[in-house]
């Protein structure tokens, strides 16, 4: 395919929006019942039957409206509150860090590994003070972090691990699906998400009164049983208890989700073909770092490179000049004003990343064409600069 006659338009996201998504949309429309029904529901089942949850680990899925809200759930549940510190990459999505300020606690920044971008575990143990309340496990793009070296770490000082998996649903982790390797996991499917509900998240968590509590306050506390409302309708009686948010899914944006989720395996794999060619054209450009990994256990979020910094924003350019947008994910937690002076660990690997990071497009069902046409592109450059 020849582009350079008319440079195409490449976002960095693409959402997979197709006829099924538009039907599954009329039709719960035509429902009538917009608020938490039978859509959410059924989206939580096609959650767990995606992460593999079984009778056994007593693990279950509560849907929520975004992945920001499953964060701040997860940390109330935790019993993370005023004074507590939270443990976070600050090479990580500002949604965590307000999660924890709202909770009254304040974020504690750890640096994060070369290699895969993930959470250093050997720092997180010189942070640990008997403030800490939670440690966050975020995988990063397409790694997954050393769960196993966490949960150990956390065992011994009797610290749950918040798992903020947003970038690895429909990953696997030593022969796992991510939603099995902590006590407390978050997905996001937000408008840019690899499955995406325009705006949702879920909590994967533990225990049969878990599950009810967390229903409860993803309704502003209110304890309607969920299967009534499962069955699109309503208590007009109940009880507050505790806390609660206006948090819950609605109808909707579970039926999108519902409808992508269908196609989930088409999706992983063409995602997973997508960054493979990338790494394999982009490995033959000496001046980046193209990242290579096991992409067969993974559904990709994004693809990133490592570029100099000095040619980043040049590069930026000279892609846009092409029809490709680029994105940089993400400025670190530990630079934003509100947290100057938050704790931290030393940061040098999350500043050597956060100059030189640079994400690519990554689309579901993405041709290997278009790979091409941006791998081509950034060769260019790189030969003209020579
Ligand atoms: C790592 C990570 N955690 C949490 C979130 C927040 O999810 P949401 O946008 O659904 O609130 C995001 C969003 O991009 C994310 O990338």
């Amino acid at each position: 395919m020849n582009f350079s006659t008319n440079p195409p338009k490449i976002p960095v996201f693409k959402p997979l929006i197709e006829e099924a998504e538009i039907s599954a949309s009329v039709e719960s429309l035509k429902l009538g019942w917009l608020g938490m029904g039978s859509y959410v529901k059924q989206f939580e089942e096609q959650v767990a039957t995606v992460c593999e949850l079984d009778a056994l680990s007593d693990r279950h899925v509560v849907a929520v409206s975004t992945g920001h809200a499953a964060i701040h759930l997860s940390l109330l549940m935790m019993g993370v509150g005023p004074g507590d510190e939270v443990i976070t990459p600050s090479f990580n999505n500002a949604a965590d860090f307000q999660a924890i300020l709202a909770c009254g606690a304040e974020p504690v920044f750890v640096d994060i590994r070369k290699d895969t971008l993930c959470i250093d575990a050997t720092q997180v143990e010189s942070l640990i003070t008997e403030r800490t309340k939670c440690i966050i496990a975020m995988d990063y793009d397409i790694f997954i972090c050393d769960h196993d070296r966490l949960a150990e770490i956390a065992k011994r000082h009797g610290i749950p691990v918040l798992h903020d998996a947003a970038h690895s649903f429909g990953s696997y982790y030593k022969g796992k699906p991510t939603g099995n390797q902590h006590a407390y996991t978050i997905f996001s499917f937000d408008p840019v998400k690899t499955i995406t509900c325009i705006d949702g998240g879920v909590i994967v968590i533990q225990g049969k009164e878990s599950v009810r509590r967390l229903q409860a306050k993803r309704l502003i506390g209110m304890t309607q049983p969920a299967e009534q409302m499962y069955n699109n309708s309503r208590a007009w009686a109940y009880d507050i208890e505790e806390l609660g948010f206006r948090y819950h899914m609605a109808n909707l944006h579970a039926a999108i989700g519902c409808a992508q989720l269908k196609k989930m395996k088409a999706i992983s794999e063409s995602r997973q073909a997508a960054c493979l060619h990338y790494s394999i054209s982009l490995s033959k450009i000496e001046q980046i770092h193209a990242p290579n990994t096991d992409f067969k256990s993974i559904t990709p979020f994004l693809y990133y490179i490592l570029v100099p910094p000095t040619d980043r924003g040049h590069l930026r350019k000279h892609l846009l000049s092409c029809g490709i947008d680029t994105g940089i994910h993400w400025q670190p937690g530990h630079t934003f004003t509100l947290f100057q002076n938050c704790r931290k660990g030393n940061l040098d690997v999350t500043e050597y990343v956060s100059q030189r990071v640079l994400s690519l497009p990554l689309h579901s069902m993405m041709s290997l064409e278009t790979v091409d046409y941006i791998s081509g592109s950034i060769s260019e450059y790189f030969e003209a600069s020579k």
